[in-house]
C-alpha cells in the first residue's frame, strides 16, 4: 500500500519529502491502541487479470485535529485515484465516504490542504461543495520543519528570564 502514498508525493512534485516508512504507517494506523489516522480504500477488478481479485486504485486518510472554535474536526491528508481511474467517480465516492466519517465522528468540519498549482484538484472539490479558505478568510499554511524548531528552542534559551510556562 505504500506505493501509493508515494504516487501521490510524486505527482504532488515533493516526493524527496517522504520520510515515513510502511513499518511506520502500518504501527500508526493499525498497531497503536488509538490508531493515528483512517484510510478508506477503493479496489477494483482489473478484467484481464480478474484471478488476482481486486486491487488498490485509490485511498484517502484522514485524522483528527482539534478547533478551539469548533471542537474535534477531520482533517483530510490525502485523496489519490490512481491516473488510469480517474474521472469515473472513485475519487467523488472517497469523498463522501470521508464526509459521512467525519460526521458519524460528530466532527462539524472536514478541512484540507492543496497545492495552488493543482488547478484539477481545487477545481474537484470545489465541484463538490468544498470552499477555499484563502479566497474566503485569508488563510495560509505555515509549518515548523526540525531545524526551524530546533533554532526557535535554542534561540529562546538564550534569552534570559522569560516568562516561564506552566
Ligand atoms: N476539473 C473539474 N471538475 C473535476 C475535475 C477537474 N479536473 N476532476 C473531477 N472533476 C469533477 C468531475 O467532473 C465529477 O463531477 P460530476 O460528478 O458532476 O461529473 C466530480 O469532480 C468527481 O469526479 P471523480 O471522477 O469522482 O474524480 P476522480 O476519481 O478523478 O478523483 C482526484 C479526483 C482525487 C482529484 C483525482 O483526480 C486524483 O487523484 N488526482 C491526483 C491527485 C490529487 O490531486 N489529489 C488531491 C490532492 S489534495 C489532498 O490530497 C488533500
Amino acid at each position: 500500500m505504500f506505493h501509493v502514498f508515494q504516487e501521490l508525493a510524486e505527482f504532488e512534485k515533493l516526493a524527496d519529502q517522504v520520510m515515513n516508512t510502511a513499518e511506520g504507517l502500518r504501527r500508526d494506523g493499525f498497531e497503536e491502541p488509538h490508531p493515528l489516522f483512517r484510510c478508506l480504500v477503493a479496489e477494483a477488478e482489473d478484467e484481464k487479470k480478474r484471478e488476482e481479485g481486486p486491487r488498490l486504485v485509490g485511498y484517502a486518510l484522514s485524522h483528527y485535529i482539534y478547533s478551539t472554535w469548533k471542537g474535534r474536526s477531520l482533517y483530510l491528508e490525502d485523496l489519490y485515484v490512481m491516473p488510469q481511474y480517474r474521472g469515473k467517480g472513485i475519487g467523488s465516492k472517497l469523498l463522501t465516504a470521508t464526509a459521512e466519517l467525519c460526521l458519524s465522528l460528530g466532527c462539524p468540519r472536514l478541512q484540507l490542504s492543496v497545492l495552488d498549482w493543482n488547478q484539477p484538484a481545487i477545481s474537484f472539490y470545489q465541484s463538490c461543495g468544498g470552499r477555499n479558505m484563502s479566497d474566503e478568510e485569508g488563510w495560509r499554511m505555515i509549518r515548523f520543519l526540525p531545524d526551524d524548531l530546533r533554532r526557535m528552542i535554542s534561540k529562546s534559551a538564550e534569552r534570559p528570564g522569560d516568562p516561564g510556562l506552566a
